[in-house]
């Protein structure tokens, strides 16, 4: 069965706790947190300090989706400050090997993410060592963008990778995922589906219910 995880970037940040316990009272088990540094991506998100004062209000799996050059650099902080798992790009690791080891080293699942225009080939070598692929489906930087529909083949792909190799990763989508499109995304193999727009504007309790009657 596929679980949902509600973004918390398109959050109203100014009762960013009140929507947290909203997602967290539907049952939610995961909760995906978005970094992104103005580099990796054109954006700023936020940061530890963001982590570390939401991590004591609530005990939901904290996905953290680092958006992030060079991400080795900042593992044991963001541990630190309360991720679950760590998701990092293929595209912004100088090593990736080196990288998820450091994941790894800390304790906590170990994901990599692989953009748009990335073949999905350039995880295969690692994939012994990961709880987690996440394949995007928007151009990472901003929420509320449209799902680009051909990214679903990667995810039928490594549905068949992981059977072929007997291999227990999960498979998560990121971006554009609605109502309306939420039953081919899980049709399409993925495990975890994440949700920013599609999950907070309006009522999220509403949102959520209705959503999770295709999973
Ligand atoms: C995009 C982020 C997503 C984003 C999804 O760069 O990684 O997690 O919050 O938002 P929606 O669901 O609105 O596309
Ligand atoms: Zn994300």
């Amino acid at each position: 069965m596929s679980e949902l995880s509600p973004s918390i970037l398109a959050a109203n940040f100014n009762r960013l706790g009140a929507d947290i316990k909203a997602v967290e009272d539907e049952d939610i088990d995961m909760l995906h947190v978005d970094v992104m540094d103005g580099m990796f991506v054109p954006s700023i998100s936020f940061g530890m300090p963001v982590i570390e004062s939401i991590r004591k209000e609530s005990n939901m799996f904290f996905d953290v989706h680092l958006m992030v050059e060079e991400p080795l650099r900042y593992i044991k902080e963001f541990v630190d400050a309360g991720a679950d798992g760590i998701t990092v790009h293929v595209e912004a690791c100088e090593d990736l090997k080196k990288t998820i080891d450091e994941i790894k080293k800390h304790g906590v699942k170990t994901a990599v993410a692989v953009n748009p225009a990335t073949d999905i080939e350039r995880v295969y070598d690692v994939l012994d060592d990961l709880d987690m692929v996440l394949v995007m489906s928007v151009n990472p930087g901003f929420g509320g963008q449209k799902l680009m529909p051909e990214t679903l083949e990667k995810v039928k792909k490594l549905v068949k990778e992981r059977e072929k190799r007997s291999l227990k990763f999960k498979i998560e989508m990121d971006g554009g995922i609605n109502s309306k499109n939420i039953e081919e995304v899980v049709a399409a193999g993925v495990d975890v589906i994440v949700a920013g727009t599609a999950v907070f504007s309006g009522d999220i309790s509403n949102n959520i219910k209705h959503l999770k009657e295709v999973l």
